[in-house]
């Protein structure tokens, strides 16, 4: 069992039949051991494709995908759901991403300077839901002209539909945990090899 699978059984909490809090290891207090056994299993889950850039959006996203461009030696960039003042309308990037979870729609942008045709992209992000933030990243990185390699998830609800809609636009997906349910504050996990 992956290290991130026994910390998710030891300290996730169940919330609802919908939402895992793991903000005691993963999206707000951050443990570094969780971390980096997560990076471990993309980077050889990934190793054979030429990464060049690691994509993620802000916030939660961040501290993965960091770890995966260190291992690899490669950029990280993470869209921006603020616009700064410093990059106009032309030189960015953007699309949006509508948060079923939050009931809010965000513009997400980058820089058009830090993507571009050679780049072939891994997308991370903590939680896969509803896929929203990956179908919107994917969407930054074709606007860019460049390549999709793969998009990897540490946590994916996969009682939700952002697994199938990723796989349905070609792209390899590759979930570290997968959670079949989370109905009565029980932790379920997709059987290995389904
Ligand atoms: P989607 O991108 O897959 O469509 O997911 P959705 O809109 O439903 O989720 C939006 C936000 O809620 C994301 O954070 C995601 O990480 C978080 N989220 C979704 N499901 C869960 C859950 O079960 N537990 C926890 N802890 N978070 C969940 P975000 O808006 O990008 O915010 P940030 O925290 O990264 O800033």
């Amino acid at each position: 069992m992956s290290y991130l699978k026994e910390k998710i059984l030891k300290d996730g909490v169940v919330l609802n039949n919908n939402v895992l809090k793991v903000d005691s290891f993963l999206n707000h207090q951050i443990d570094p051991t969780v971390l980096k056994e997560i990076s471990n299993e993309f980077i050889e889950y990934f190793k054979e494709k030429e990464i060049t850039k690691v994509m993620t959006i802000e916030a939660s996203g961040i501290a993965p995908a960091i770890l995966v461009a260190s291992h690899l030696n490669v950029p990280m960039l993470f869209a921006k759901k603020t616009e700064p003042s410093t990059l106009s309308n032309e030189d960015q990037f953007s699309t949006n991403v509508h948060s079923f979870t939050k009931n809010k729609t965000s513009r997400v942008l980058v820089s058009k300077q830090y993507l571009g045709l050679d780049d072939k992209v891994l997308i991370i992000d903590d939680f896969l839901a509803n896929g929203e933030a990956a179908l919107g990243l994917i969407d930054l990185v074709e606007q860019a002209k460049a390549e999709v390699v793969g998009v990897g998830i540490c946590v994916e609800k996969s009682f939700q539909p952002g697994h199938a809609k990723i796989e349905e636009k070609g792209v390899d997906i590759f979930s570290i945990c997968r959670i079949a349910s989370l109905e009565n504050n029980e932790i379920t996990f997709v059987e290995e090899g389904n």
